[in-house]
């Protein structure tokens, strides 16, 4: 590929910008990165206090790329940002192996969590990684001290792995800018750099299927942006700027943070990292320098649709995140999100749980059938390379996934590896609820979510996001 083509990526988060710096340490010297901010992104799903860094995965592809990541994170490179951590993995079992015990909660709902397990530790196993069961909640509460309350669970499934840990996200990806910056990538943010439309020319004829090619990107401020190969990286914003074909659907994710005392701090430093996969909820050890520990729900989330939320239950729409560029997150979930929350707190920290969230916040996933990431050409455009599909999982992969993005744009990958990030054309003819079953683990996905199926917000929740966001976002236009 001719190293002086003009390329434009949309979006700076973890696929973007690790694709730039890929691409410019292969030798491509015109790389401009377009944001609606400048990175860390306050409202991008790239950017948090923190985000798990494991390899435990019911997924070879995904379990290698996240060790080769994870021996990264453990260098200095990622010191200022990684934090090492053991990663705990529970499930409620409807049974225990010796036969009595039998769980209340429906057996279908809890297969995803024990399968998971299962599959997780096969795979380590064949990768001679290795992992420690954990028997029972005693074990749990013997090996880490500082899990205080009494998780029971019907029947305690659960493992850890000591070769984990956490990543201050914001830290990761201010680093990975200044390094696309120092490799010499242009950024343009704000109006200038916030796409508002693709500008296309005539439709090439060498081909069977009709491509168009795109020739520049309309952006806010009434600009202008050419190029002779895009990037969009756009996370879940995506399915909003292009035709998906069906192919992925942006979900809001629930997001907690409880304010500690500098003796908490102290007292809970050397908790692990603890999924329930049961519920999906799991939680990090406290951050030192945010004084906050933070609590999430992996669950099938949310969606924000274009029209009518009542029009249908999973959205008749495009869901999308809110457009507008905002200082930080809306200080807002729907209300049995956080009694969810609140309630894997209280499983584990009785005492945080009764003290409540000082801030809760929605942080969006751009989810694909099975969970795996789209890094191909759009069917629609010969020229337009689409990275995205990160499906909740994908900033472990930073220190690596630059160079995977950039193979698949250049038509390097293995075969194997390009047939797993294709972009997809046969979902586009079939229902959206038979695709996002809402059950990842019946799809091929690696079945580590837990909880309710995924619905629209309803829409007192829907206008109280976006007036608190057009709040915040008239704050920073003002700014
Ligand atoms: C609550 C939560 C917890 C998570 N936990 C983990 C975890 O523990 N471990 C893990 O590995 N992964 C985790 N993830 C997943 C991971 O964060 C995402 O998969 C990853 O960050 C996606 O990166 P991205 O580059 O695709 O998207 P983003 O970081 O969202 O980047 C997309 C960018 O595109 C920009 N953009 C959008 N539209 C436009 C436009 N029109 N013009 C210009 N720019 C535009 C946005 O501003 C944004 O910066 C979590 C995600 C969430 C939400
Ligand atoms: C996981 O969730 C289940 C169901 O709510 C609960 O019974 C169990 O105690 C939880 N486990 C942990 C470790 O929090």
């Amino acid at each position: 590929m001719d190293k002086s083509q003009r390329i434009v990526i949309v979006g700076a988060g973890v696929f973007g910008l690790s694709t730039a710096l890929s691409l410019a340490q292969d030798g491509y010297h015109s790389i401009t990165v377009l944001d609606r901010s400048m990175p860390p992104v306050p409202d991008g799903s790239s950017n948090d206090i923190s985000r798990v860094i494991r390899f435990d995965y019911g997924d070879k592809v995904y379990a290698q790329l996240g060790k080769e990541a994870f021996d990264l994170w453990n260098t200095e490179e990622y010191a200022a940002s990684f934090h090492p951590t053991p990663c705990v993995w529970t499930a409620e079992t409807t049974s225990r192996p010796g036969g009595h015990g039998t769980a209340i909660v429906a057996k279908d709902k809890l297969k995803g969590g024990s399968d998971f397990i299962r599959k997780s530790q096969a795979i380590l196993d064949e990768l001679q990684l290795k992992w420690h069961p954990l028997r029972d909640v005693d074990a749990l509460k013997e090996r880490f001290p500082a899990v205080q309350g009494r998780p029971i669970g019907a029947g305690f499934e659960g493992f850890y792995n000591e070769a984990a840990g956490w990543a201050d996200a914001g830290v990761a990806i201010a680093g990975l800018r200044d390094r696309c910056i120092a490799a010499g990538v242009a950024f343009v943010t704000g109006p200038h750099g916030q796409v508002s439309g693709l500008e296309h020319g005539e439709t090439s004829t060498s081909t069977s299927t009709t491509q168009k090619k795109i020739t520049a990107l309309r952006t806010a401020d009434g600009g202008r942006i050419t190029g002779d190969r895009f990037i969009l990286a756009t996370g879940a914003w995506t399915a909003s700027l292009i035709p998906s074909w069906n192919h992925m659907v942006a979900t809001a994710q629930i997001v907690g943070f409880v304010r500690l005392t500098p003796a908490e701090l102290e007292a809970l430093k050397d908790l692990p990292i603890i999924f329930n996969l049961s519920t999906g909820f799991f939680s990090f050890p406290p951050h030192p320098d945010a004084g906050y520990l933070k609590v999430a729900c992996h669950s099938f989330g949310y969606t924000l649709s274009s029209s009518s939320p009542s029009s249908s239950s999973s959205g008749g729409g495009v869901s999308s995140p809110p457009a507008r560029p905002i200082p930080a997150r809306a200080n807002f979930i729907p209300q049995e999100g956080e009694q969810r929350l609140l309630a894997g707190l209280r499983e584990i920290l009785p005492d945080l749980a009764a003290r409540g969230f000082e801030k809760t916040c929605l942080c969006w996933y751009n989810e694909t059938p099975t969970g795996d990431f789209v890094f191909d050409y759009h069917p629609d455009y010969e020229n337009l390379f689409v990275a995205t599909g990160g499906t909740g999982h994908a900033f472990k992969f930073l220190p690596v996934i630059g160079k995977y993005i950039a193979g698949a744009f250049q038509r390097k990958l293995s075969p194997e590896l390009t047939a797993k990030w294709k972009f997809h054309t046969e979902y586009r003819e079939q229902a959206r609820e038979d695709i996002f079953t809402g059950d990842s683990s019946r799809k091929g996905g690696d079945g580590s979510r837990g909880g309710p199926a995924r619905r629209e917000l309803t829409a007192q929740e829907r206008d109280t996001l976006l007036s608190l966001t057009d709040a915040l976002a008239t704050r920073q236009a003002r700014i």
